[in-house]
Order: C-alpha cells, then sequence, then structure tokens
C-alpha cells in the first residue's frame, strides 16, 4: 500500500525527518527560505499531512489547495497564530504544535536582550568594531543595574515564568505580572504580584512580553503603554512582533521615552531594510532566534514528527492546540 505524502515546508533536524519517513513519503521544500504562496499550494496538493513553519500561513487557500484528504496540520513552533484554527476545525483537520520544549532556549534569549540594552552591549561591540574605543572611560558606555530591579511579566505562561524565575534567582528582581489567572504556586515560590497591565508598565524596570497573538493581544503595548513606562525601563519582546505596536515603540526609542528595547521578533520578519529601528543604537534586534539551540531544535522536529504521524494515523496528537 502506498504511503501518505506529506509536505515539510522546511528543512527540519533531521531527526524528525528520519521519524516521518517509515508512515509518509515526504515532500520537502528545500531551500534557504519559505517556500512561496505558490510552492506552498502546489506542495500541499494531495497531502495527507502538512508540517508547516510560523512563516507559512496556512488558510483556507491551502486546506483547499490540499484537497479533502489533508488530516493534520503540525507546526515546527509553539506559537500557531499563522494557522487558521477555526477553519481547520470546520474541515475537521487536527493541528499540533511544539510546546515546552523550546521555553528555557527562549527564557534565555529574554535575558540575554535584557542584559545586553541595559548595560549597552550593542553600542560598546559597535564602538569596539568601529575603532571608536579610545581609552578606559569613567562616563562612557554606562548602564542600568539589574540586581534587586522589577520585572513585570506581560503574560505568565511557560516561557514567561522561566523568565522571571531567571531574573528572580539570578538578580532577586521582584516580579510583577498579567495574567488572565492568578498563579499562586508561582506567587508563592517567586513572591511574584498579578497586577493590571497599567500597573505592571508604571512600576516595573524591565518588562518582558509573553503573551500569545490572537485577536485581542495585537498591539497591546501601544504609545499610551509605552508612555506610562519609566523612562529608565527597558522593553523585552520574544512572543510576536505583533503585540507591540512598532511604529509607537520606535516614536518612544527616538524621543528616549524609555531606556531601550530588546527584540527577538518584530514585523514583517524580516525587519524592512529601511526601518529606523535598525539604526537605532538602543535598540537590539534578533533573527527571532529564541527557540535557536541544538537541543530545542532537534525536540521541535520530534515533536512535531510526532504530531504529524499521530495525525496520519487518525490518533490523537500527542501535543494538539486547542
Ligand atoms: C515559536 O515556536 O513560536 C517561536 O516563535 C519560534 O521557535
Amino acid at each position: 500500500m502506498s504511503k501518505p505524502i506529506v509536505f515539510v515546508a522546511r528543512q527540519i533536524p533531521e531527526v524528525g525527518i528520519e521519524l516521518i519517513r517509515p508512515y509518509a513519503d515526504v515532500r520537502l521544500h528545500t531551500g534557504h527560505l519559505p517556500p512561496t504562496r505558490d510552492e506552498l499550494l502546489a506542495g500541499v496538493s494531495g497531502c495527507q499531512g502538512i508540517l508547516s513553519l510560523l512563516s507559512d500561513r496556512i488558510d483556507t487557500e491551502v486546506f483547499e489547495a490540499a484537497g479533502d484528504q489533508l488530516k493534520v496540520v503540525s507546526n515546527f513552533a509553539v506559537g500557531f497564530n499563522n494557522i487558521d484554527l477555526a477553519e481547520a476545525s470546520r474541515r475537521g483537520i487536527a493541528v499540533g504544535n511544539t510546546p515546552e520544549v523550546l521555553t528555557d532556549a527562549t527564557a534565555d534569549i529574554a535575558v540575554s536582550l535584557l542584559l545586553a540594552v541595559s548595560r549597552r552591549l550593542p553600542e560598546c561591540i559597535r564602538a569596539v568594531q568601529r575603532r571608536e574605543w579610545k581609552t578606559w572611560e569613567p562616563l562612557g558606555w554606562v548602564g542600568l543595574d539589574l540586581q534587586g530591579k522589577t520585572v513585570g511579566i506581560v503574560g505568565m505562561g511557560r516561557i514567561g515564568q522561566a523568565v522571571a524565575r531567571r531574573l528572580h534567582g539570578g538578580w532577586q528582581m521582584k516580579v510583577l505580572y498579567t495574567s488572565r489567572q492568578p498563579k499562586l504556586a508561582l506567587e508563592e515560590e517567586l513572591g511574584a504580584a498579578r497586577v493590571s497591565l497599567d500597573d505592571l508598565l508604571r512600576t516595573s524596570d524591565f518588562v518582558s512580553v509573553h503573551l500569545p497573538l490572537a485577536a485581542d493581544t495585537e498591539h497591546v503595548i501601544g504609545a499610551r503603554e509605552l508612555s506610562l513606562m519609566k523612562p529608565q525601563a527597558v522593553l523585552i519582546n520574544t512572543a510576536r512582533g505583533e503585540i507591540v505596536d512598532q511604529q509607537a515603540l520606535e516614536a518612544a526609542l527616538r524621543d528616549r521615552k524609555i531606556f531601550g528595547a530588546g527584540l527577538d521578533v518584530c514585523v514583517p520578519e524580516p525587519l524592512a531594510g529601511d526601518s529606523p529601528l535598525r539604526e537605532l543604537e538602543h535598540c537590539l534586534i534578533l533573527p527571532h532566534v529564541g527557540s535557536a539551540t541544538i537541543t530545542a531544535r532537534n525536540a521541535m522536529a520530534e515533536r512535531s514528527a510526532q504530531n504529524l504521524i499521530a495525525g496520519l494515523q487518525g490518533n490523537a496528537l500527542p501535543f494538539p492546540v486547542h
């Protein structure tokens, strides 16, 4: 009997592909860049499974192009804002993601950004590279202290909690957070306090964004919210670019309303070549590398393969999107 066909939208760690091969014929999109829309639509045609990335928009058009036999979409990411879930569910197509395995890696990047922006590392690195470093400077590249400061975690899910633990354990930071539900165990563990977003923004020295992207989280941090932040505060976003109003952030940074920003995510990705954010010395932008460790990426490959295989077999996905 012939195996089902699955479209894998990019080269992922081999461990994932090897898991899939006994169960399906893999139609792999090779190449460094995502499939173009036409390549995606052609690639999924006749497939029973799709292994997608966050850069692949999976919507009605894709479902139509795949055909009625499509059973499962497995996203190689914890976020799934690229997938039309309502349409998938209407069509009975299972959708999975890769939670947990990238929590530590992403929390590490959030803390790295926080440290780098606070201690002005991008400016320091640039000064060395441009031969502008002339002497030990008593007033040069002076940054912010971390010890005992207050961090505000916007969205206290797994990654938010991992960031809070790192900053509380490492620098004894006070932890404030927003969340739909109180996190009582965490309050007990870290002495964290659940507050309104406005209070968090007014009080925190560091604000780290960890919300999923959905209709009600777009631009949660806009001009008004940025105006509530302390002038010496730092904003970190490792979640999704759309959660922060990027134009408002540009203005706040340009006018020095906040100390700086560290972004692992932006809109669009990659950031437009002429975006003023690229030029601001107190804005550090990374190319969405939160999960980019060997362990995390291998585990993401495994989890996404396991979801795909379960979906092909008509079984419940081990890591379903709810
Ligand atoms: C995710 O998984 O959603 C990250 O943004 C990429 O690893």
